[in-house]
């Protein structure tokens, strides 16, 4: 297969603006080329994003016609894609596009992907009870069936349907959960693992708990959502909700390489670059961060895993 690039420039799933540049400045530091090194790739161009719909809060709520507009599009966009490519590449834009890119992949499937979601942030809340009413803090709780009956309805997601459980889904990188958000990872049983696990078993050993858990047979495709702020932001300054004390890069090409090496990975998102919200090098270092990550996505391979503790001497 070849690997696809489809730009999302949306940015109404939160308040800052930039991150609608995601796409172009990742293009603007060379992403196809240095992808290029280890798999055919073609990019997509951009999808056409809606901006002019009428839109406003619903309750709490910000812009949900434009988010779920532009999810709609989105979902066929990589289920169209998902005919010819593989994996589908997804360059975000915010977090809330991840409503869009799994009903996308769950779609072309006809059933669910094993959802790999590495973030700060495990984006669960139902919008309703979201703190900020930012909608890329929501996306899982769009999907997620277990959510069905306490679902509210919001104009622009009337084409959404629940495509996904909770034993689907696992969280890497946790550090900053709302309360709301951690009743329902533990009502429910989805796999977590917070950046203390990641210190304490290693990310080799978290990874295989992922799989094992969501696809024990190792058959299953995967969908992997890849919020930027995942790493740290030492690595990855250029991003609209940094929380300290992430990820390596290591740890996440290691993710990124063992994913692709099962031969199953079938999408990424790639999210949250707003270059906006750093200086140049800034910008520069999260967008090679994030290039470095889709690198091992489509082939290359991650140096063997370490220890974190190596890491801080
Ligand atoms: N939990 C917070 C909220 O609901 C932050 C979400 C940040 N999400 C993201 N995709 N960066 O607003
Ligand atoms: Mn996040
Ligand atoms: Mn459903
Ligand atoms: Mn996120």
């Amino acid at each position: 297969y070849s690997a696809c690039l489809i730009g999302v420039p949306s940015s109404k799933g939160q308040r800052r603006s930039g991150v609608e540049h995601g796409p172009e400045i990742l293009r603007k530091h060379g992403i196809v080329k240095k992808l290029r090194k280890f798999n055919n790739v073609v990019d997509s161009g951009n999808i056409r994003v809606v901006e002019d719909i009428a839109d406003d809060f619903e309750g709490n709520v910000k812009n949900p016609r434009t988010v779920g507009a532009n999810n709609e599009r989105i979902r066929d966009a990589v289920k169209e894609s998902l005919k010819k490519y593989r994996p589908v590449i997804s360059l975000g834009g915010d977090h809330s596009m991840a409503i869009g890119t799994i009903s996308g992949s769950a779609t072309f499937l006809g059933k669910a992907p094993v959802v790999i979601w590495v973030d700060a942030h495990a984006d669960i809340n139902p919008p309703e009870l979201s703190p900020s009413g930012n909608l890329h803090g929501t996306p899982l709780s769009f999907l997620l069936k277990e959510l069905d009956s306490s679902r509210i309805a919001l104009p622009g997601f009337e084409w959404c349907d629940s495509q996904i459980a909770a034993k689907d889904i696992a969280f890497i990188g946790l550090r900053d959960v709302d309360p709301t958000e951690l009743d329902i990872i533990k009502n429910h049983g989805i796999k977590a693992f917070d950046m203390n696990d990641i210190d304490r078993l290693g990310i080799s050993r978290v990874l295989s708990e992922c799989l094992d858990s969501t696809d024990p047979n190792g058959t299953r495709d995967i969908h992997l959502s890849f919020d930027v702020d995942a790493l740290d932001p030492s690595l990855t300054p250029a991003t609209g909700t940094p929380v300290r004390g992430g990820l390596f890069k290591e740890e996440g090409e290691f993710i990124c390489s063992e994913l692709a090496r099962t031969g199953r990975l079938l999408a990424v998102d790639m999210v949250e670059v707003n270059p906006l919200l750093s200086d140049a090098d800034g910008t520069t270092r999260t967008c090679e961060a994030a290039i470095s990550l889709l690198q091992h996505c489509v082939g290359k391979r991650a140096s063997p895993p370490f220890e974190r503790e190596d890491k801080y001497v």
